[in-house]
């Protein structure tokens, strides 16, 4: 096959002093074993971690869904999450929700991205990881990133990307099957913002070029707790994002995530808080948050990879974060009143219906 696949794999599988990083000893243990393993499958891989999750980064030309790739990822992780067990780390195998594979990881807990291309020359393309939040966090920078020339200048200065983009999204809520709509940036831009405001349940998973047919963006889309049925942590999403010649710019990509945007997660999956872009690696501190993003820029020639760029190790994001921050003291201010905390359907404990359930035999009727 021609094509390259690229698959971004990520899950918690254990975390040190809370839910702040993997301990180094797991990250180590899970590169070495994809370099000893993966030497039949895989063309190239990288190993990353944000927060409290890892994301492997797999090259190979088996395809999308590939059976071997997403044995060898969950393989990956299953040692990860036994590493955690030993070193008594918080939350180990949080997100291995099953215990036996069943042909794929979708379904059983790891975020998944995954897409296939003939490569361009000079392929360039950014993993996003972001960790405290849910897919749907990404859904304004893709939207902006695709769809606004006021972020995205390519659109009205190349032709190429002048012919729109093409966004598959998908109705997390129903989760007995994928149920996804398809729209085009511009005609439909009013119904793809409908769509996407609500980020809890509507989340971009694809975007295509419409000029060409490629697909620019891979997004996870994994609801953690319905596979599992119950709080099990969020499902802090994974994304691939091909740049430059007929898709946005590296920059263009980046450029709204300048916003620092309000997202769901932070403590407990149940609040709200600014996406903060950070570097690779960065543990969680403030509120088990603030919620994060991290974005590696790679170049790849016959599905090996280049060593990436930390695109927000730059001076210019310090200022993004100070300003994260000063967003994230002024939602924190009012605690769990009003928007700062998740509404009802949203939050991820059970304790608060409890309470309220309790408290409706001591309300009265005043006639
Ligand atoms: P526990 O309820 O297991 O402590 O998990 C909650 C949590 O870790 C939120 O940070
Ligand atoms: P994670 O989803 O990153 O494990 O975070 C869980 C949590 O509840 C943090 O407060
Ligand atoms: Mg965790
Ligand atoms: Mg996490």
């Amino acid at each position: 096959m021609n094509e390259i696949t690229l698959s971004a794999i990520k899950a918690d599988v254990g975390s040190v002093g809370g839910h702040l990083a993997p301990s180094r000893e797991m990250v180590a243990r899970v590169k070495e074993f994809l370099s000893r393993e993966g030497g039949g499958i895989l063309v190239d891989h990288h190993v990353t971690h944000l927060g409290d999750d890892i994301c492997l980064l797999l090259s190979h030309r088996e395809g999308v869904g590939s059976h071997e790739v997403h044995k060898l990822a969950w393989e990956a992780f299953k040692m990860g999450a036994r590493i955690a067990r030993e070193e008594g780390l918080y939350g180990a195998g949080q997100d291995l929700l099953r215990d036996a594979f069943s042909g794929n990881v979708r379904g059983l807990g790891p975020g998944v991205a995954e897409l296939s291309f003939r490569e361009r020359p000079g392929e360039a393309f950014l993993l996003l990881l972001a960790d405290k939040t849910s897919p749907g966090a990404l859904n304004l920078p893709l939207y902006l990133a695709f769809a606004d020339p006021m972020h995205c200048s390519g659109l009205i200065l190349s032709p190429s990307l002048g012919q729109g983009f093409r966004f598959t999204v998908m109705d997390v809520a129903h989760t007995k099957a994928d149920r996804v709509i398809e729209l085009d940036a511009p005609q439909d831009l009013y119904d793809l913002a409908a769509l996407l405001r609500d980020n809890d349940r509507f989340v971009v998973e694809k975007v295509h070029a419409r000029a060409t047919g490629d697909q620019a963006v891979a997004c996870s889309t994994t609801r953690l707790t319905a596979i599992a049925g119950r709080y099990v942590g969020k499902d802090d999403p994974v994304a691939i994002v091909r740049v430059q010649k007929d898709f946005p710019a590296t920059g263009e990509v980046l450029a709204p995530f300048a916003l620092a945007h309000y997202v769901p997660g932070f403590m407990r999956g149940s609040h709200i808080g600014p996406l903060m872009p950070v570097r690779a690696g960065t543990p969680v501190s403030y509120f088990d948050g603030p919620p994060q993003v991290m974005a590696l820029a790679f170049s790849c020639h016959g599905g090996r990879l280049s060593d990436p760029v930390d695109a927000f190790d730059h001076p210019f994001w310090d200022r993004i974060r100070d300003r994260a921050a000063d967003k994230s003291l002024e939602i924190r201010r009012q605690g769990f009143f009003g928007p700062a905390m998740l509404g009802m359907a949203e939050l991820e404990y059970t304790g608060i219906a409890d309470r309220l359930k309790a408290l409706e035999a001591r309300f009265t009727v005043r006639e």
